[in-house]
């Protein structure tokens, strides 16, 4: 009994997913809101049409707009640790699913009219957050967890450190080494970028690698190398190799790392200008009326 109550807490207490959060409460409570919403819709009776200027026009772009101020004090509550049935957990699940439920909110509020119009363009920046955020649970959900919480961070520590030692060794091996031999483990030891700019670790392009290229060219200093230089060649070689698996594997954490936070540029600065497009459609309509 008291294993199985011990059990249940530890999963619920790091394992659960924001997702499954309380038994899918946000779920739950989102698809109830959405089906109220368009029961509404649906048997209102709207002069001349469904929009955004009748009754429940004006309550749902309430709603709507509500909601996205909430959702947007998210990056606040972030930086806030606390616990408790408020949990961050609890505001990321129901970040998400409320987050979702905007899209019936907000659409039905329109009444289906769309046009060139900073209305529109807020409803549009709208959908590219909500986008961007479906993209970041589905990273969150499908990349390894390892790398999105603190342990990643001591794994790259050990990862550098480890190339770090393994440059030690290659550039003792190549004490030895002739000078047009000892240009090439230069090229690994000086030229090789583990991580790379934005969009190299965005895309984990790494075909171009000084240390890969190094190895190529040691290929044919090899076939022609004789007696104490082609000892040391070989030892150097092998640490070449095993140097580049080592950053394969450090990129890899790198890329991986890099597509967690790269969606978050999209999601937040979308907010920001969507928090300006509404403030413009709210300000504009109370203008026209
Ligand atoms: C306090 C909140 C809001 C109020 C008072 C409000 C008010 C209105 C009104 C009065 C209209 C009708 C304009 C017309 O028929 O000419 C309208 C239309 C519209 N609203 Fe809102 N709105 C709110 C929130 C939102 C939100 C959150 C969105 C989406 C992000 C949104 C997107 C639109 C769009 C796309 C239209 C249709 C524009 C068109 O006919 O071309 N509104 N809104
Ligand atoms: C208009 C609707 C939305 C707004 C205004 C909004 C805004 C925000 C903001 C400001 C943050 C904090 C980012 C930071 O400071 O790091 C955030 C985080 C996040 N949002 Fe949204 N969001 C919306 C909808 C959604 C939706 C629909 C989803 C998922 C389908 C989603 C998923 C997330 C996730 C996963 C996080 C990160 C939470 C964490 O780091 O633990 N968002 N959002």
């Amino acid at each position: 009994m008291a294993r199985a109550a011990q059990s249940k807490r530890r999963k619920t207490s790091t394992h659960e997913s924001f997702l499954r959060h309380r038994g899918f409460l946000f779920l739950k409570v989102s698809t109830i809101l959405c089906i109220g919403v368009v029961l509404a819709y649906v048997f209102q009776d709207a002069h001349p049409r469904p929009s955004g200027g009748t009754a429940l026009g004006y309550a749902l772009g309430t709603l709507g707009a509500l909601l996205i101020v909430w959702l947007g004090l998210l990056g606040l509550r972030k930086r806030a640790i606390t616990d408790g049935p408020y949990s961050l957990k609890a505001w990321v699940s129901a970040h998400v699913y409320l987050g979702l439920s905007l899209i019936v909110i907000a659409t039905l509020h329109t009444g289906f009219h769309f046009g060139w119009n900073v209305h529109t363009l807020a409803y549009g920046l709208m959908l590219l957050v909500i986008a961007s955020g479906a993209v970041g649970v589905w990273f969150y959900a499908t990349l390894p967890k390892a790398l999105s919480d603190n342990r990643g961070e001591t794994t790259r520590k050990q990862m550098l450190a480890q190339i770090h030692a393994l440059d030690e060794q290659i550039h003792e091996a190549a004490q030895p080494l002739a000078r047009v031999d000892a240009d090439i483990v230069r090229l690994s030891l000086e030229k090789t970028d583990i991580g790379g700019g934005f969009w190299r670790r965005l895309f984990g392009y790494y075909g171009d690698c000084a240390n890969l290229r190094a190895i190529d060219q040691l290929e044919p200093a090899l076939a022609d190398a004789k007696g104490r230089e082609a000892v040391a060649l070989r030892k150097v070689e092998e640490l070449m190799r095993r140097k580049a698996d080592a950053l394969a594997l450090a990129r890899r954490q790198i890329h991986i790392t890099a597509l967690l936070e790269a969606w978050l540029f999209v999601h937040v600065p979308s907010t920001f200008a969507l928090l300006a497009a509404l403030t413009a459609h709210i300000v504009s309509v109370f203008l026209y009326w």
